[in-house]
């Protein structure tokens, strides 16, 4: 076998396996995106069917969420079903207030940052939503709507969750 033989061998099976591999790669491609917009499909799905927890108007049975609540500090517990995160905080000037603390984005978790602002954020980390603590409404970030409120009574035995509002809805 001549070398210019061997060469156009060499060639030809260079290019069989550079076809394989781009056929290889387009496939995988079109596996990658069909996965993809399936699981955007099963997302959107789930959010319109309500899979995801959301706080809504309505009552419930009160529950304890906590005995007391020092200035700057906060709780976090679960009303009105045990899905259903929430945050409980009271501001340095005493006010007493509670959201969900679902993300009203992609449901990431809400924190109560009492460092962050002039009076503290209800901050989201996923992708630095904030919400003013004194309404749920959105002060900068990707979150579409304020967060839902979880109406609190402050008895003489603890603080109670005693209702839930719609997101932007004023309390009664
Ligand atoms: S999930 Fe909260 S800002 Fe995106």
């Amino acid at each position: 076998m001549s070398i210019d033989e061997r060469t156009e061998q060499d060639v030809a099976a260079l290019r069989e396996r550079i076809a394989a591999d781009s056929l290889t790669s387009r496939r995988d491609y079109l596996r990658l995106a069909v996965t993809m917009s399936g699981g955007l499909a099963a997302g959107g799905v789930a959010v319109a069917a309500g899979v995801f927890h959301r706080h809504g108007s309505g009552t419930a049975p009160p529950k304890l969420v906590a005995e007391q609540l020092p200035p700057g500090q906060s709780v976090a517990f679960a009303y009105p079903g045990a899905e259903d995160r929430a945050v409980a905080l009271r501001m340095a000037d005493g006010t007493l207030v509670a959201y969900s603390s679902i993300c009203t984005h992609l449901a990431c978790g809400v924190l109560w940052r009492a460092d962050r602002g002039e009076q503290g954020e209800l901050y989201c980390p996923c992708h630095e939503g904030v919400f003013d603590p004194r309404t749920g409404a959105v002060t900068a970030g990707p979150p579409p709507r304020p967060l839902p409120r979880v109406l609190l009574e402050e008895r003489a035995d603890g603080i109670w969750a005693v209702g839930t509002l719609e997101s932007g809805e004023e309390q009664p």
